[in-house]
């Protein structure tokens, strides 16, 4: 059943979100009602998704369909898939007038929409997210791309979908890390944006992360609400949507510097990335504690893991600090942060000299 739906306007078009429970049987019926006709479409589907949902989607999409099964990492997040993928279009035929719809996490997504933005100047583009993170992060705003050897989504382009369909249906086979990365970013939308939203997943947050209905369902729709604002009115970045780096700039250091082990993933690194600022918040009388207090509180009723001690030492600082420094948002020495100046409220474009952010690290964040 779809249960929410949400307009998206862009410069380059106009796309709907919808948000529900177990759908996937109506898929055509769901693409025609949103005006979407074609005959032909591409699927790209993270194998993880399971042999019963593929059949699932296979069976519910009645138009001709050529299926290209993804073994999703970031190593493969890279442009010889993109090329497999545009090569495959070209030998099945494909035309501007067909579909690609990828069904997987960000990944999937990512990889497939930049594929379906080069070919032939861009393709019909379906996105059906199927991780936590996917649906509440990745697949709004039209950001696609692929990693090189140089760093992660270096390539990429902005393409907005047709259409996302966002059903949690998918989530009941996540494991739980994968959810917890999907929560990292739901709690960083209601941080940047709304108190209420926050309130909310305070009172909720176990329903949430046991994937109850309609706990869950809320929860997608608010944080989707909440970047679909934010993109609408920065389409290509250049300003506001900087806000949605909240904690990512220590994020990204952490991942890298443990060179992307899978002993830290990316929600657990965005959950220190969010303690680390709001931390760096408190110490320089950005935040007020009772609000400090109030989110710390709140990653402890949730259980996720803010303390830097079990993943570093010490003597890893100055690695973090030169991967901060090389952050792909900073354009000087000093090193931007985006800070919490209360629960629902964004201070944009601090910048901090590396001495004083290695003295934060080493003297206030280890114990
Ligand atoms: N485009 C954007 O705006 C944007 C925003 C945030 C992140 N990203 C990108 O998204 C990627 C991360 O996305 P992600 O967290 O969805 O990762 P992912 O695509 O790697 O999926 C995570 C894991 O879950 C598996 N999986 C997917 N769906 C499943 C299901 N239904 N059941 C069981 N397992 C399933 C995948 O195979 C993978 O192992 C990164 O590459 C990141 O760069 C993009």
């Amino acid at each position: 059943m779809i249960k929410a739906k949400l307009n998206i306007k862009t410069k380059s078009g106009k796309y709907s979100i919808l948000i529900g429970t177990n759908f996937l049987s109506r898929l055509s019926k769901i693409f025609q009602k949103n005006g979407l006709e074609f005959n032909k479409c591409f699927l790209i589907i993270d194998r993880k998704v399971g042999n019963k949902r593929i059949k699932e989607i296979c069976k519910s999409i009645k138009q001709t369909k050529i299926i290209y099964l993804f073994k999703s990492t970031e190593k493969n997040k890279n442009i010889q898939s993109v090329i497999k993928i545009l090569g495959l279009l070209q030998k099945n035929n494909f035309n501007r007038g067909d579909c690609l719809i990828t069904i997987g996490g960000g990944i999937v997504g990512d990889t497939g929409g930049f594929a379906a933005s080069l070919f032939k100047r861009g393709l019909k583009f379906i996105n059906i997210p199927t991780t936590l993170l996917a649906q509440v992060d990745s697949s709004i705003g039209g950001k696609t791309g692929v990693n090189t050897k140089y760093g992660k989504n270096l390539i990429g382009s902005f393409y907005q979908p047709n259409l996302v369909l966002a059903d949690t249906i998918f989530l009941k086979t996540l494991p739980n890390r994968e959810i917890i990365c999907g929560y990292a970013e739901i709690l960083k939308h209601s941080l940047i944006s709304s108190k209420k939203f926050f309130l909310y997943l305070d009172r909720n947050v176990k329903n949430i992360l046991k994937l109850k209905s309609p706990f869950i369902e809320k929860a997608i729709f608010e944080s989707c609400k909440i970047k679909k604002k934010i993109v609408q009115k920065d389409e290509t970045e250049n300003n506001l949507r900087k806000v949605l780096n909240y904690g990512h700039t220590f994020a990204h250091a952490y991942e890298a510097s443990m060179a992307y082990s899978k002993r830290l993933n990316h929600g657990e690194a965005v959950i220190l990335g969010i303690y680390s600022s709001l931390k760096f918040s408190l110490e320089n009388n950005f935040i007020n504690p009772s609000d400090f207090n109030f989110i710390l509180e709140h990653l402890k009723k949730a259980k996720l893991s803010y303390n830097i001690n079990k993943f570093f030492s010490k003597s890893d600082t100055n690695t973090i600090v030169s991967y901060m420094r090389n952050d792909k948002k900073n354009n000087s020495d000093k090193i931007n942060l985006v800070l919490l100046r209360k629960i629902g409220s964004i201070d944009l474009k601090k910048k901090f000299n590396q001495q004083k952010i290695k003295f934060f690290i080493k003297e206030k964040l280890f114990n």
